[in-house]
């Protein structure tokens, strides 16, 4: 995006206007629309029995089922073996025991002497990127890779992210060797309350523990039409495998934090000022968080066999040409970085051939923000308050277009369909989905009727998970709207 001045009005600041600011060059769209997850998300769900029975089918293909299952469907299935039962989980520990994701040696090492190994990632592209910050970072555990170099069967991957209700899991069947995705969704006392959940529910280690009503769903379901569709970029042709992703897979792994990198530590730095260094994160002790190793999950992710990323992340040549183009970076993000090497990623992404490209800088953050939600988590820890803001709103306005949530500027209405609806209404995703009805690269066949269900769905008005393009992944304007809508008139 070109760097203009802040246009506000007669006193009004547009949304991303460096208030106050003596050279306010900073410019991001001129409204933003929060990412909420819908509270009818998951509706179109089973119920919680309905789906442990879905979960716990045999389709003939595994001999001992469940016990030679992947690893969820193998614990989470116990109560068909003779003498078994459904495992209680009453919190995040229970889940990473049952899945052999326990820190064995809280003050020991990454994925050595009995750890799982694990990484923590400050700007994701994944289904909840626009809440992944770096004081809300996603953490990853994983089972480690073998020494020997060898794909290890019935390996496993969990994802947390801080304020939701659900953990992501990728489990190896080891005797199809495929990799199966599940989201395991629980609640918590709020879920029910009066006035439902807070952050101080949600942003702090009270989201790990007492839950109830735990479930679990596989991407073969009707999680599929959902935005909680794993598959429309773990697979992104419906007709290969699904595939772990990691797109910053080399060095220095840019949004990732790390000992070992400027960048890395930079990321550490801002996380610590607000969490410190003696509250465990998620699933990863407090003591062992300056030890989250890309590098490591990067060569577990090749073992699997996924080390060639669709549009990977040159890290290397994308942090020099940042670097080159504005010095303060990495510590420093604003002004902002530039880089060829990037922008070629981010072109054939917003082209509708990929999904999101990473950002360019390795801090996504607003600075300002950052400090303002730091020092309120640290009063939170302190006891100073007792209630949070949502913490995780400390984007850098001018940086949503590159990163993906927001369009191009200046986009006509067939443009903007591409960029902010393609990723999940193509013809290469699941054809037997009601979604794929809506297919964007095949505009020119689309019916009317289509057309008109579309133009319903872009109604500014609408609050449910019909919304369209889902603000959890993508924010248009009010002008944005009104030109898809006007295209898809024609
Ligand atoms: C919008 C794209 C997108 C969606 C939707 C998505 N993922 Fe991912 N997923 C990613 C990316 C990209 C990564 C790499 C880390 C990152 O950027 O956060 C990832 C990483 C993961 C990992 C860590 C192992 C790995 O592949 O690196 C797990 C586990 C995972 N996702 C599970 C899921 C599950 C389960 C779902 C569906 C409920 C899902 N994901 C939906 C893009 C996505
Ligand atoms: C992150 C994924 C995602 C993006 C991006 C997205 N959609 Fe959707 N879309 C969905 C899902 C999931 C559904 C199914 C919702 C339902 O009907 O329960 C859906 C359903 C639809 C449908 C109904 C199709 C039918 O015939 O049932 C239309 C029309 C639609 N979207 C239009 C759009 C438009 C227009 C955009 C871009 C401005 C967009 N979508 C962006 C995920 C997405």
């Amino acid at each position: 995006m070109n760097r203009t001045t802040c246009l506000g009005i007669a006193g009004l600041a547009l949304a991303g206007c460096m208030v106050g600011d003596p050279n306010p060059v900073e410019v991001g769209p001129s409204s933003i629309e929060a990412p909420v997850i819908p509270a009818d998300v998951f509706a179109p769900l089973n119920e919680p029995g309905a789906a442990h029975l879905e979960l716990c089918d045999n389709d003939g293909t595994h001999p001992l089922f469940p016990d030679d299952a992947d690893v969820i469907t193998r614990q989470f299935c116990q109560d068909l073996v003779p003498g078994g039962a459904i495992p209680q989980v009453h919190g995040l520990a229970d889940l990473q025991a049952l899945l052999g994701l326990s820190f064995v040696d809280p003050s020991g090492g990454n994925g050595v002497g009995g750890n799982p190994g694990f990484a923590i990632l400050g700007h994701s592209s994944a289904l909840t990127a626009r809440k992944v910050t770096t004081i809300t970072p996603t953490a990853f555990v994983f089972t480690p890779p073998a020494a020997d170099g060898k794909k290890q069967p019935g390996y496993v991957f969990m994802a947390f992210d801080p304020g939701e209700q659900f953990v992501e899991v990728a489990s190896h069947d080891p005797v199809a060797d495929e990799v199966n995705l599940y989201v395991v969704l629980f609640d918590q006392a709020c879920t029910t309350a009066p006035g439902g959940c807070t952050p101080t529910d949600l942003l702090t280690p009270a989201l790990t523990r007492d839950w109830t009503n735990v479930r679990v769903y596989e991407s073969e379901t009707a999680l599929n039409n959902t935005l909680a569709d794993c598959r429309q970029c773990h697979a992104t042709h419906d007709d290969q495998p699904q595939i772990l992703r990691m797109q910053e897979n080399t060095p220095p792994f840019t949004h990732w934090f790390s000992p070992d990198t400027e960048g890395g530590r930079a990321l550490l730095a801002d996380f610590h000022a607000a969490h410190g260094t003696a509250e465990d994160y998620g699933p990863i002790p407090a003591a062992l968080v300056d030890k989250s190793d890309p590098a490591l999950m990067a060569t577990m992710i090749a073992q699997a066999g996924f080390a060639t990323q669709p549009n990977a992340f040159d890290s290397a040549a994308i942090e020099a040409e940042v670097k080159a183009s504005a010095s303060a970076q990495p510590v420093n993000n604003v002004p902002r970085g530039d880089s060829p090497t990037w922008r070629a990623a981010y072109d054939a992404a917003m082209a509708g051939q990929f999904i999101a490209a990473p950002y360019h800088d390795v801090k996504i953050t607003d600075p300002r923000k950052l400090a303002t939600m730091s020092a309120a988590y640290r009063d939170w820890m302190s006891g100073a308050r007792t209630s949070l803001p949502d913490i995780r709103d400390v984007f850098l306005d001018s940086g949503l277009v590159d990163m993906g949530f927001a369009p191009s500027p200046g986009a006509d209405g067939k443009r903007l369909l591409v960029e902010m609806c393609q990723q999940c209404h193509n013809a290469n995703l699941d054809p037997t989905i009601t979604r794929d009805k809506f297919l964007v690269d095949r505009l020119d066949q689309m019916s009317r009727e289509e057309k008109d269900l579309a133009i319903e769905r872009l109604a500014p008005a609408l609050t449910t998970r019909l919304r369209m393009p889902p603000t959890l992944f993508k924010s248009v304007t009010p002008e944005e709207r009104q030109k898809m809508i006007d295209t898809l008139r024609q």
